[in-house]
């Protein structure tokens, strides 16, 4: 059974649709924690109603982004995961902390990477009269909301869409490729090779 750890910083409606999908779905897997940096972060109820462990790393404990990485990697590796999900967790991370979950940490990104890394990305694309949004699921690297992408969804920007309406289309389908992508590692199927990633099932990669 592989071990997952799920990272939040907030509401936790992504960690809660892995968690659904995991134990839903019978995946060879388990989520063994939830950590958030965030003492507050709602999503931590819904794991301990779960009985998932869960730990607070509060960055504003930190004098230091190198101290505040370096308590958040004991905390996570105090649980031994084979993968690190990243679930709206909104810190940026130094590139050793990064280095140490090579290959092995997960992002989601509101956003068509590689367009609109970092925040607002609803609000920026409704501005750039973007005609499609979507969003990233992507392995992490040093590089901010970057790495090798493993799925995409794209949904329509309508008129009149504001930066709540887009967000909630977006975030309905970020709960569809999550999981999915969790899955596809937790079983073996995604090979990356130069960057680029496959799924050797034969999934499609791209939702629309
Ligand atoms: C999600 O929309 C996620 O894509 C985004 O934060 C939200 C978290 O919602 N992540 C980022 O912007 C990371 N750069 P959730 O806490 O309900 O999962």
């Amino acid at each position: 059974m592989k071990r997952i750890v799920i990272l939040i910083s907030g509401r936790g409606s992504n960690m809660r649709s892995i968690v659904e999908a995991c134990t839903g779905e019978g995946w060879p897997a388990h989520v063994v924690a939830v950590i958030s940096n965030r003492p507050d972060a709602a999503g931590l109820v819904f794991a301990v109603e779960r009985g998932i462990a869960t730990s607070i790393v509060d960055h504003q404990s930190f004098a230091t982004r190198d101290a505040f990485d370096a308590a958040l990697a004991q905390a996570i590796d105090a649980h031994a995961p084979d993968l690190v999900v990243m679930a709206g967790f909104m810190r940026v991370l130094g590139a050793a902390c990064v280095c140490r979950y090579e290959a092995r940490m997960l992002n989601i990104h509101p956003s068509l990477l590689p367009a609109f890394a970092g925040l607002h990305t609803h609000r920026r694309a409704i501005e750039a009269g973007c005609k499609l949004a979507g969003a990233t699921v992507h392995f992490v690297t040093s590089q901010l909301d970057h790495g090798p992408i493993v799925l995409q969804a794209a949904v329509p920007v309508l008129s009149g869409d504001d930066e709540r309406s887009l967000s909630e289309r977006v975030l309905a389908m970020e709960h569809g490729i999550y999981p999915r992508a969790v899955r596809w590692f937790v079983e073996g199927q995604l090979r990356t090779e130069g960057g680029v990633v496959t799924q050797t099932g034969g999934e499609p990669q791209l939702v629309l």
